[in-house]
């Protein structure tokens, strides 16, 4: 699908269908009022009437906001795909342009990989018509790359386990590298033993891949900011030893879904260039059973050095971060850092599987973030720490447990078992985002569709663009 800002003037499209936005309160004055009330149309929030004779389709929304606009313009890319036209247009404006692009973009996408025979939609061409072109051009090309950062992402994330193991997603970060002119450097098994990342060693052991710690870096002239990006990249979480009942088992191929939402950051400021120098460090393992596999009543000492005894081996994504997060401080010193994770089933049961968990302890950085996602269209919440859940963690024989010794708080808890591995100098730049319900859906809402969502990817762009000077 090509999308296209085009003038007013050239509105002369063969099979070509016209889509229009209206209210409740506009269909009520409509022109085909009468042809709407007998369809049933009452063009509530998401419900769309197409009228062929006319190469017109009607889409509603409950008011004009960004994003009951994106939502209702996804339902259309969902379900035009069969319709017998070319192309179709729509009008925009300096307002309407971003939700309109992550409708159609979003709302449109498909993962096909793994289809023999998969269905062409006829549409080629998406219009966008715009009395202004030079005006809107900025905001139309940063709405495309930082929606097809966020389709890559979601294709990383749809990927299967044989398909996308350590090594691979290692050889496609390369790849990523050297398309966008990053700096790239792999760590594999024998460097991870030299960088004494034993915690994230373990994870990996009864794998037959091995273990990758990557770094992309993307370094722009007179950067601004410097912000390291950190992400669980769990190939796959069969829970280890502590093995994982069959039904939860399925879809943790999602479990990568915070390394391949870095990636998709990195890919989307660098498409922007953006003076901000941005740093992706990503621990890809994968969690499996065997003669070697690590075990519940383990001792594992961490590239810190703080011991941690492992009571459940499907609590192994904050093992990971937890020597990444100790390399990243020790590589980059950062403004910001920020990790993303599929952490915890709690942060679903805590907030829904809609909303990201934000964790940290700068309010203020919280509350930024907060109102960046607002406006990209993403839900998050902040989970608070406290003392008393952090004493959760202790251990009777190490340093710290990797699991708390209650089953409440469970999203907050893993939050707080990073904290031990952030450096005091850092507490204030840090924030954990638990994207545990948000990264994966098996059913269609807002602008996403069965499979990878993209979480993160358009809140952080949103925030790194907010702190560079071509914003
Ligand atoms: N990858 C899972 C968390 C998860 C669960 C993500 C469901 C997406 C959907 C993580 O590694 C895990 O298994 N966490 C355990 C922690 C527990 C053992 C303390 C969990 O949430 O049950
Ligand atoms: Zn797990
Ligand atoms: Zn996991």
């Amino acid at each position: 699908m090509n999308i296209q800002l085009i003038n007013n003037e050239t509105k002369d499209f063969k099979k070509n269908l016209t889509i229009k936005i209206i209210t409740e309160e506009k269909i009520k004055k409509a022109k085909f009022k009468k042809t709407f009330s007998k369809a049933g149309f009452n063009a509530s929030q998401d419900s769309y009437f197409a009228m062929h004779g006319k190469s017109l389709l009607f889409c509603g929304v409950e008011n004009y906001e960004n994003d009951n606009i994106r939502s209702t313009i996804a339902t259309v890319a969902k379900n035009i795909k069969s319709f017998d036209y070319k192309s179709i247009s729509i009008e925009v404006d300096d307002k309407s342009i971003k939700p309109i692009i992550e409708g159609f973009i979003l709302g449109g996408y498909e993962f096909n990989n793994y289809k023999s025979k998969p269905k062409k939609s006829k549409i080629k061409n998406i219009y966008l018509i715009c009395e202004n072109i030079e005006k809107l051009t900025d905001v139309f090309e940063e709405a495309i790359i930082i929606s097809e950062a966020t389709c890559f992402t979601r294709d990383l994330v749809n990927t299967i386990p044989e398909d996308l193991n350590p090594p691979k997603l290692a050889k496609l970060a390369k790849k990523l590298a050297k398309e966008n002119s990053l700096e790239c450097s792999i760590l594999g098994e024998k460097e991870l033993k030299t960088e004494k990342c034993n915690a994230m060693l373990a994870v990996g052991r009864a794998s037959r891949h091995d273990s990758k710690l990557i770094h992309l870096s993307y370094k722009p002239k007179n950067a601004k900011k410097t912000i390291s990006l950190i992400g669980k990249g769990l190939t796959y979480d069969s829970g280890g030893l502590s093995l994982k009942p069959a039904t939860s088992m399925v879809t943790m191929k999602m479990d990568k879904a915070g390394a391949c939402a870095v990636l998709g950051i990195i890919k989307a400021v660098s498409d922007l260039k953006l003076d901000i120098e941005v740093h992706a460090f990503v621990g890809a393992v994968e969690n499996m059973i065997g003669g070697d596999a690590y075990k519940p009543d383990d001792v594992l000492t961490s590239r810190k050095g703080d011991t941690i005894e492992v009571r459940n081996t499907d609590a192994e994504g904050r093992l990971v971060l937890a020597d990444v997060l100790d390399y990243a401080q020790d590589k980059v010193e950062a403004d910001y850092l920020f990790d993303f994770a599929t952490l915890t089933g709690a942060c679903m049961v805590a907030l829904g599987q809609y909303t990201t968990g934000i964790m940290g302890h700068n309010g203020n950085l919280k509350h930024n973030i907060r109102r960046s996602s607002t406006k990209a269209g993403e839900l998050t919440a902040s989970l608070p720490f406290n003392k008393y859940l952090k004493k959760q963690l202790k251990s009777d024989i190490a340093d710290i447990c990797n699991i708390s010794n209650k089953p409440y708080g469970g999203a907050i808890t893993a939050g707080l078992f990073l904290d031990n591995f952030i450096k005091d100098e850092n507490k204030e730049k840090w924030l954990h985002f638990d994207i545990a319900g948000s990264a994966y859906t098996e059913s269609p809402w807002d602008c996403n569709v069965h499979g990878g969502t993209g979480a993160g990817v358009r809140f952080m762009s949103e925030f790194i663009k907010n702190l560079s000077t071509k914003s």
